[in-house]
């Protein structure tokens, strides 16, 4: 027993029990003094249970206010949730880190910022939020005639001084008309010139001509045609027509080269597609493929080589056939051979993704994307944008027309061993315009 306490008590207790023989059992002051000893240590041992069970107590509750103040929540392993501008767009939903997110602005805004944010590994996006800021198409100064321009959404609007008129105040206004005189004759006068109605106002002469045209000749009874389209011809605000500006008597016309239609505006042009639209003398082999201002029809044909055969599985695919048993070179082919063809406008501002691949389903590690081939391999670059998905990068303008031509690889791959290679074949058709 360690405890003495114990062993005075059970002195005591068997002495009252099982009284033997006197001469065994101690005295009563002997008695009298180890109870009291006992009770001595009795108190001691309870006062220091209290202490242990108070400490016990306040290590408790402590553990009670930090389990209050833990987050709700494990840490998040995502970056924050990115805003959408206001008049834009947001690509790309994926907020793990190594993923993207662009932004696109409407038509009438520029982006302000960055148009492409990564999420770091420290869970931080990369760049600043961008903001789709109004593009203000009054700074260069569109309204002829000190007309005063008021921006608008994708467009502006002059309000023109006395005497002049249209979109651009660029047409003088009949002002003054008080009693018609009568204007000398000109005959057989050409479409782009008419006599001017001239009045007299308070004893002089004063000529004016219908819009789209202004007073000249010696005594300013000609009414000269305007040329719009010379007058407009430099800025983008400014600029009539988005093709051919076509000079008319009063007025002027667009016009826009074979292959596309004026849009309802008067001034675009839009591509005529003439692959849904029948336009088009592709044979039923063959696959119709819109370009900007035209079309072309392409034929799909599987490469046969000494290694190995394929088959064609869709209208754009070919897969490899089954290879003779230990057939080494026949194993490493290709396992697929894809075929895609794109039409971009000519001079199309880059580094820009115009491409993307990826693996459906995955039975390897990890995939691996490269350019593998082709003439026009310099004008590109393959980017990652996850585990699953490569995206092929334009790096800079290409000035139409031609077709470029290059060859993408993904190959899969399980400890670092080759599984297979999936080859998409890609035909880049540029216009010649720049729409
Ligand atoms: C964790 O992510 C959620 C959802 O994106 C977000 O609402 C929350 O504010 C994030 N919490 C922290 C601590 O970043
Ligand atoms: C293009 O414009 C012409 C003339 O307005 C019209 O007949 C034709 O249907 C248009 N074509 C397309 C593809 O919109
Ligand atoms: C290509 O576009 C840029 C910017 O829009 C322009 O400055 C340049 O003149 C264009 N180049 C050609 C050849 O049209």
């Amino acid at each position: 027993m360690k405890n003495p306490g114990h062993a005075v008590l059970l002195s005591v207790f068997l002495c009252q029990i099982y009284i033997t023989s006197a001469q065994d059992c101690p005295s009563k002051q002997e008695l009298q003094n180890s109870l009291h000893q006992a009770q001595k240590l009795l108190s001691a041992q309870e006062s220091s249970y209290l202490q242990s069970l108070r400490t016990l107590k306040k290590k408790l509750s402590l553990l009670q206010d930090s389990v209050v103040q833990l987050p709700a929540k494990p840490r998040n392993l995502t970056c924050p949730a990115l805003d959408t501008p206001a008049h834009g767009r947001k690509l790309g939903k994926v907020l793990f880190p190594g993923h993207e997110a662009h932004f696109l602005c409407d038509a009438g805004y520029e982006l302000l910022g960055s148009e492409t944010r990564q999420c770091r590994d420290s869970l931080s996006w990369s760049g600043q939020q961008p903001v789709c800021r109004e593009i203000d198409e009054c700074l260069s100064s569109p309204c002829a005639n000190a007309g005063t321009c008021t921006d608008e959404v994708n467009g502006f609007s002059c309000v023109c001084p006395k005497g002049w008129a249209g979109p651009a105040c660029q047409s003088p206004t009949p002002t003054f008309l008080v009693t018609v005189m009568n204007s000398p004759a000109v005959t057989a006068a050409p479409a782009f010139t008419r006599p001017a109605r001239c009045s007299a106002v308070q004893g002089t002469t004063v000529c004016s001509c219908e819009p789209g045209f202004s007073v000249s000749g010696r005594d300013s009874s000609v009414c000269t045609d305007i040329d719009e389209c010379k007058l407009f011809h430099n800025g983008p605000a400014g600029r009539l027509c988005l093709h051919t500006c076509v000079n008319t008597a009063g007025g002027y016309r667009c016009s826009c080269p074979a292959g596309y239609n004026l849009t309802r505006d008067g001034r675009n042009c839009k591509d005529i597609d003439e692959c849904s639209s029948r336009q088009n003398d592709c044979t039923r082999e063959q696959i119709c493929v819109n370009t900007y201002g035209g079309f072309q029809c392409v034929k799909v044909e599987c490469p046969n080589t000494r290694d190995a055969t394929y088959a064609k599985t869709s209208a754009v695919r070919c897969e490899r056939n089954p290879c003779p048993a230990g057939s080494r070179s026949c194993s490493q082919a290709p396992n697929s051979v894809s075929f895609h063809y794109l039409s971009l406008v000519s001079n199309l501002s880059a580094p820009r993704v115009v491409f993307r691949m990826s693996a459906s389903r995955m039975i390897g590690d990890s995939l691996r994307f490269a350019v593998s081939g082709g003439r026009s391999r310099r004008h590109f670059s393959m980017q990652r944008l996850d585990r699953q998905t490569g995206e092929l990068l334009l790096t800079g303008p290409v000035q139409g027309p031609q077709t470029l031509e290059l060859e993408l690889e993904m190959s899969e791959l399980e400890r670092r061993e080759l599984l297979g290679r999936y080859v998409t074949k890609l035909k880049i058709f540029v216009s010649q315009y720049e729409f």
